[in-house]
């Protein structure tokens, strides 16, 4: 049983961070519990707004909305003047903006600007390898993240009515299933290609440990983006391969069900947590469950339960008020030694989907 009045909890906190943050654009809270304000252009830029156009849905306060139409535009105005400071994370970033401020609102002017994101995503196709470039410094280069991005490109075949969009999202999430999906339902970080024949070439370790370890938070990704290719197209094996990836996600997890930042380093106990890891697989189970038959659902709703109670219990701020981030114990980068053991705003926006989802709220943005 989740804590009663979470809701409220949630609300809140995210009513006293608006007086504090504004319209930064937050990533991460160290010790000291304060968000840092990081570059529009950063992947991470989309959740603040994102947290404060759920709470919008899920309250109908338009406090909310005032705020994140702020956000919003600080973000799309840094687009249209710097579009080459950004990548393939536009799928996050205005999913959780343009995306979300159009279809609550159907502000036409937020469509456009939608849409203008999902015609950069799409540019960055390669042909030859059948994939999306994550960043523009490796053009061969593929990560897991990426399959959460292709929901932009479903969202633009959906309003504008051009399947291109869509066309493009399968070919990119057969390739990764391809390679990046191993037969035990581990994914890796980083597929790298040969951008000119388009040759696969290897595997990298990437965000995770090794390129044959499981990083967490890839793993949560590629549940929930594989998840969601089964709701765009109906394709069973989109859903078989989220459940094979949530099957290793689910029995790798440590007594308390957060698991560490990689499910497959050595000496396990002295790693730190990825919290962000858990609320994001949290929100993707929820999304199987909602298309499997009724005796396979109890399996991924009691295993996203399981995970949110948790995170509830053992890793939220609510008693320390001055806090601004939710959760505690996320993990950025930890081969790159940024970010350890602090709060993730991407980790506090699933926690609040994965929330209002069990509250009956699910708009699909992603
Ligand atoms: N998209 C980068 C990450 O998950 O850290």
């Amino acid at each position: 049983m989740l804590k009663s009045g979470i809701k409220e909890l949630i609300q809140q906190k995210i009513i006293k961070n608006m007086n504090q943050i504004q319209d930064r654009l937050p990533h991460a809270a160290g010790k000291d519990g304060i968000f840092d304000d990081t570059k529009p252009s950063w992947w991470t830029s989309g959740f603040w707004p994102g947290i404060l156009w759920t709470l919008y849905d899920w309250t109908g306060e338009d406090g909310y909305k005032s705020k994140a139409e702020k956000c919003n535009q600080k973000l799309e105005q840094y687009f249209l003047h710097h579009p080459n400071e950004f990548d393939h994370d536009v799928g996050f970033q205005f999913l959780l903006s343009s995306v979300y401020r159009f279809e609550l609102t159907g502000d036409e002017e937020s469509k456009r600007l939608g849409l203008m994101a999902a015609n950069f995503l799409a540019g960055r196709f390669n042909p030859q390898g059948n994939f999306i470039k994550s960043w523009d410094r490796a053009p061969g280069w593929v990560i897991v993240d990426c399959l959460m991005n292709l929901s932009l490109l479903f969202w633009a075949s959906r309003v504008s009515e051009d399947p291109r969009f869509k066309h493009i999202a399968i070919r990119h999430a057969d390739t990764f299933l391809q390679h990046g999906v191993r037969g035990d339902g581990s994914t890796c970080h980083i597929l790298s290609f040969d951008a000119d024949t388009g040759e696969f070439i290897e595997a990298l370790g990437g965000q995770g440990f090794a390129p044959d370890s499981s990083w967490s938070r890839g793993n949560a990704w590629a549940i929930y983006g594989f998840s969601n290719m089964y709701r765009y197209t109906g394709d069973h094996k989109y859903l078989d391969a989220a459940k094979k990836i949530a099957h290793q996600f689910i029995t790798s997890l440590p007594d308390d069900d957060v698991p560490y930042w990689d499910h497959r380093v050595e000496c396990l106990g002295l790693e730190p947590r990825d919290s962000s890891a858990a609320a994001i697989a949290a929100s993707g189970l929820m999304e199987i469950a909602d298309h499997v038959p009724a005796n396979e659902k109890r399996i991924y709703l009691a295993a996203a339960n399981k995970i949110l109670q948790s995170l509830s219990e053992n890793y939220a701020t609510w008693n320390i008020p001055e806090h601004q981030g939710i959760l505690l114990h996320g993990t950025g980068n930890k081969p790159k030694g940024n970010f350890i053991d602090v709060s993730l705003i991407y980790g506090d926006y699933f926690f609040i989907e994965a929330i209002a989802k069990l509250d009956g709220r699910n708009r699909h943005i992603f």
